[in-house]
C-alpha cells in the first residue's frame, strides 16, 4: 500500500478495511507531532506505576483539566481509576532513553529514575520541563483505549527544551 501524496480523492484509505489499512492509520496518526509524557500513579498496594503516552492533551481551564487514554492492554490499566492522584511528567529532549524505559511492561519500570514524593505520595521524575499533579475527574471508554480526564491541583512550569515524538520516532528542536 503506498501513501497518498496529494488529495486527489482516490487514495483516501479506509482505516478499519484491513491489516494493512490499521497500519496506515497508525502511521498517519504519526505525523501529528507531540510532546512526551510519562504518566504516573500508585497502585492500591502503593507501588509506583507509570507509562510513556503522548496522547496528553488539554481540555479545560476553568476548572483545570487535561485529557490522556491508556490503552485496555497496557499492565496500568486498572490504576488511574475515578479519584486517584496521578501526574503528568512532560519529558525534556534528554529524556529519550527513560521515555523508552517506562514505554516497557517491566516489573521495576523505574530503576535508575530519580524521584521525589509529590502530592498523596505520587512519583515525579526529576529532569522534567513541566509536571501537572492530578486527580482522575473522569474516565470514559474509547474503543481499544479508556480516555482519562485529569482534574489539575499543581503544577510545575520549569521550561527547557521538549522531547518530541514524530513519525513514530523521538526528536527534539
Ligand atoms: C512515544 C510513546 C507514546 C505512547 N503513548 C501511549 C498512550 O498515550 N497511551 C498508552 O496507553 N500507551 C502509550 N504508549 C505505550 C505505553 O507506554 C506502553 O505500552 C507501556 O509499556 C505501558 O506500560 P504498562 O503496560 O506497564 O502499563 C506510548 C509509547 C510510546 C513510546
Amino acid at each position: 500500500m503506498t501513501a497518498a501524496t496529494e488529495i486527489d480523492g482516490s487514495q483516501g484509505i479506509d482505516p478499519a478495511s484491513d491489516d494493512a489499512a490499521r497500519r496506515e492509520f497508525r502511521r498517519t496518526l504519526g505525523q501529528f507531532a507531540t510532546g512526551v509524557t510519562v504518566m504516573t500513579s500508585l497502585s492500591p498496594a502503593g507501588e509506583r506505576v507509570g507509562l510513556t503516552a503522548n496522547s496528553f492533551n488539554s481540555l479545560s481551564i476553568d476548572p483545570p483539566l487535561i485529557l490522556w487514554s491508556i490503552a485496555n492492554s497496557a499492565q496500568s490499566f486498572e490504576n488511574f481509576q475515578v479519584k486517584d492522584a496521578f501526574a503528568v511528567n512532560v519529558l525534556s529532549a534528554d529524556q529519550e532513553a527513560l521515555a523508552r524505559q517506562l514505554a516497557q511492561s517491566t516489573p521495576d519500570k523505574f530503576r535508575g529514575i530519580d524521584i521525589r514524593e509529590g502530592l498523596s505520595g505520587v512519583p515525579l521524575i526529576v529532569g522534567c520541563i513541566a509536571y501537572l499533579e492530578c486527580s482522575v475527574w473522569a474516565r470514559y471508554p474509547g474503543g481499544d483505549h479508556d480516555i482519562v480526564v485529569g482534574h489539575v491541583h499543581r503544577v510545575f512550569n520549569i521550561g527547557n527544551a521538549p522531547l518530541v515524538f514524530h513519525g513514530g520516532s523521538f526528536r527534539s528542536f
